[in-house]
């Protein structure tokens, strides 16, 4: 079978691990800890960064920030995990789903201004498959509004919106490094602020409420009780392994792109015959190949696909189920047919196996069965 991800783990990251158990120092904020810090700040110039037990954690650290609460409302896209919108309802905020752009499978800009409304606070942005969103349109919109914008950047580390890291761009940025993720430590994230006022009240929601980080720096001469917050810190040997990722950071990134230039070069006839339509990348993002995906004619010949593939042993996958349309959304008011582009585009996409280790023996045999199924 070949699996949809895999994650590419070396003895680089094996070296680190053992390292940090040897240091004996396993809880949060060790040396591979600052050590991934100081690789953000040399390599992509992200300043404010904090590691976070995953990036749903650094979702629910920037609804705090934002001082979301209850009758506030929020713009999302319908189109993105679940952990987007918890955030927000954690808070007992409001979420307002908006329709996606068909073409990027992102939040559609143009919408945006016609939902907002007195209550709207802040809008949270998605950047699908590490593909930006239009920043320059939303960030103006933001403006405008006085409102203030969270990028869920977990698909997008390592891409960029016209030379801009994903994630630095907004008031708040979060990243995945969860084991589906270009760069993994299993289970992990970070929270990015743009603001150093901000980062340091980052800092203490994220050691349970507490200036702990300011003592450890030696800024305060004990710590304390200072706001709500939780341990959203994550071990060393979490760090350790995401360290030993970023030291192959290049490495990894040029394989998953050749791969995924690989499969647009082979798949444009896909699109020459009707079959398919191939991810759309607008001239203002650099993607980071986290994903490569297809949308087929309809849903029936997605689905069928899908079994194709895995009679053949591939694994390929749908993705989100739209939140507006599900159970929970529904409890929001929501109903079938209110996102129609979310709704149509959902159930016509494929996602196909990448990830940085397949051998070309892999890639020219799920190449060759995509071709023949959709012939
Ligand atoms: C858009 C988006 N946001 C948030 C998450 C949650 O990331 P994590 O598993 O690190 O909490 C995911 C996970 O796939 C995601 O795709």
């Amino acid at each position: 079978m070949i699996p949809f991800n895999k994650a590419s783990i070396t003895d680089v990251e094996k070296k680190y691990i053992n390292k940090a158990l040897d240091n004996f120092k396993i809880c949060g904020d060790g040396e591979f800890t600052y050590l991934c810090n100081s690789w953000f700040k040399e390599k992509l110039n992200i300043n404010n960064f904090l590691l976070t037990t995953s990036c749903s954690h650094a979702l629910d650290m920037s609804a705090i920030l934002l001082n979301l609460s209850i009758g506030d409302e929020v713009i999302l896209p319908s189109y993105t995990f679940v952990s987007t919108v918890n955030a927000v309802m954690l808070r007992g905020a409001i979420p307002v789903f908006i329709d996606i752009d068909k073409r990027t499978m992102n939040i559609d800009v143009n919408l945006i201004e016609s939902k907002i409304t007195k209550n709207t606070k802040a809008i949270f942005v998605v950047h699908y498959a590490g593909v930006s969103c239009d920043m320059d349109k939303l960030m103006d919109i933001a403006k405008k509004y006085n409102l203030k914008v969270v990028e869920d950047a977990a698909q997008g580390v390592g891409a960029y919106y016209k030379n801009v890291p994903l994630g630095s761009i907004g008031d708040y940025g979060c990243y995945s490094f969860h084991e589906t993720k270009n760069y993994v430590m299993g289970e992990g994230g970070a929270l990015i602020t743009k603001s150093s006022e901000d980062y340091l009240k980052a800092e203490i929601i994220r050691e349970k409420g507490t200036d702990r980080s300011q003592f450890i720096r030696g800024a305060v001469d004990k710590y304390t009780w200072r706001d709500i917050g939780s341990s959203y810190l994550p071990s060393d040997i979490l760090a350790a392994l995401l360290y030993g990722q970023l030291q192959r950071f290049d490495e990894i990134m040029n394989k998953r792109l050749s791969i995924w230039n690989n499969y647009n070069d082979n798949f444009k006839i896909l699109e020459e015959r009707g079959n398919a339509i191939r991810q759309y990348i607008p001239e203002y993002s650099t993607h980071n190949a986290h994903m490569y995906f297809l949308i087929l004619n309809t849903e029936n010949d997605r689905d069928y696909f899908i079994n194709k593939l895995k009679e053949k042993g591939i694994m390929a996958t749908f993705h989100y189920i739209p939140l507006h349309d599900s159970p929970m959304g529904k409890k929001l008011g929501y109903s079938k047919g209110d996102l129609p582009v979310t709704e149509e585009y959902a159930s016509r996409l494929v996602r196909l196996p990448l990830w940085a280790d397949m051998s070309d023996d892999e890639i020219e045999y799920v190449t060759k069965n995509v071709l023949e199924i959709l012939k």
